[in-house]
């Protein structure tokens, strides 16, 4: 079970000062949990970990059996923002760090980018491959993941035949809009729905993740239940909520201490795409109006290489929000050598992870003397249950801050803003007029 530890910040918010910011997130508790606030009908995501059927797993589980059977050894799936982070961040964390999963595809992402180089470089893998394909997209008209899907459907068609090609294409979108429907029904490929109330980055538990997860070769129903367990524990409104004293006290920074940039930290490079989930999940979640907590993140002690110096000593603008993990389900323990060269033999015996903890401790309490408050979360080791809980709390967590930002979790207008640019610049039938006036400006 996640475990979050607030003394790290007890040198920036006094005690006094704290209390207002519990009592604000519990009102923003209420108006989650009550369904009242802006945005209140995109919260189908709250109940996903209790309300999701049987046949839903069943049916992803369908989809791997059936791919296995054609031997495919590559998915490609392709989606963009909150249709492909969660899949990726969850396959990373639970993959070996350099083998293949035994009985299992490996699994990519396109659609994620519009760089020729990488649609080029994943027709290279393909053409050496047994290729399936899962398209994501809930509006189904996202110009990214449509670009790579029409292109990697040519392949399939000219590889496998349009018969086959369509066995191994699942479309996962809206249950009755958009042109990926469109395409689907009159192709006849297999079908998910994103519920209409579950926004994209909320969307980790919906077929959006699950689908790709489970054809990765991992435990959906695990995952599923620690996401339960989560919702369960975050069910009691109280002061002890930890999602109500995450929300409140990341609040209190930003307010008043000035740090309005939070970084994700974590000392596993298996944690990397859990950072930029979780960035997608704050970023769009609460950077509107002029007001928001930008979200960072780092992975150490990689980054205490890089990022390390600024973040001691540069700019006093951030806080730091580190996951802990307790244990290592691996064991390396650092040898003795006689010649001791290396000079270091004063660690002979320990685990490497004995060293990393060591380090998460020390750079604690370099980074809080330096002036960087911490937030630290600590959950026991990587496994799909830990990260059910961890999806579940940040997004619980995000609902409620974003509410006492004073803003609408869920909503994303400024996500528009550069689309509209493009496709007057690509001359989209449409927008002959921003094209004419965009081009004035070139
Ligand atoms: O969180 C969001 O809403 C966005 O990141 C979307 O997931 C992203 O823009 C992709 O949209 P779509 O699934 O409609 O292609």
């Amino acid at each position: 079970m996640i475990k979050l530890n607030l003394d790290g910040c007890d040198a920036f918010v006094a005690e006094k000062e704290y209390g207002p910011w519990i009592d604000r997130a519990l009102n923003a508790y209420d108006t989650l949990a009550g369904g009242t606030g802006k945005g209140s009908e995109m919260l189908g995501w709250k109940t996903l970990p209790t309300a999701t059927p049987e046949t839903l797993i069943k049916e992803c589980e369908q989809v791997k059996a059936l791919w296995a059977g054609k031997g495919v050894n590559l998915v490609i799936t392709i989606g963009i923002g909150g249709s492909y982070l969660g899949a990726r961040c969850a396959i990373e964390a639970l993959s070996h760090s350099f083998l293949p999963k035994k009985d299992a595809p490996k699994v990519v992402f396109a659609g994620n980018n519009l760089s020729e180089e990488y649609l080029a470089e994943l027709l290279d893998i393909a053409k050496l491959s047994n290729v399936a394909v899962i398209v994501i997209s809930k509006s189904g008209t996202t110009t990214e993941p449509a670009v790579a899907f029409r292109i990697l459907k040519e392949f399939l068609e000219a590889e496998y035949g349009k018969k086959e090609a369509a066995d191994r294409i699942v479309a996962i979108t809206d249950a009755k809009k958009g042109a990926l429907k469109t395409l689907s029904g009159q192709e006849g490929y297999r079908t998910f729905v994103v519920p209409d109330d579950v926004g994209g980055r909320f969307s980790v538990l919906t077929p959006v993740g699950l689908l790709p997860i489970a054809v990765a070769g991992y435990d959906i129903r695990a995952l599923l239940k620690g996401a339960a367990s989560m919702q369960k524990t975050l069910s009691a409104k109280s002061a002890d909520n930890i999602a109500v004293r995450y929300a409140a006290m990341r609040n209190a920074l930003n307010s008043t201490t000035g740090r309005n940039i939070e970084i994700l930290v974590s000392y596993n490079p298996k944690f990397q795409y859990f950072g930029e989930w979780w960035k997608q999940l704050y970023g769009e979640s609460e950077g509107k109006d002029g007001k928001g907590i930008y979200p960072a993140s780092v992975n150490y002690t990689t980054d205490l290489h890089s990022m390390g110096q600024f973040i001691q000593d540069g700019t006093r603008a951030m806080f730091e929000t580190v996951i802990g993990i307790e244990e290592s389900r691996r064991t390396v323990t650092i040898g003795n050598d006689p010649q001791n060269l290396d000079q270091l033999n004063y660690i002979a015996g320990k685990r490497v992870e004995h060293c990393n903890a060591m380090a998460l401790l020390g750079t604690k309490l370099a980074h809080i003397d330096g002036g960087v408050p911490q937030i630290g979360l600590s959950i026991d080791h990587i496994c799909e249950e830990s990260l059910g809980e961890l999806f579940y709390f940040f997004e619980f967590a995000c609902g409620i801050s974003a509410y006492v930002l004073g803003v609408n979790p869920f909503d994303q207008p400024g996500v528009e803003a550069y689309k509209k640019n493009m496709f007057a610049l690509l001359k989209k039938p449409g927008y002959e007029k921003e094209s004419e006036e965009i081009l004035k400006r070139l």
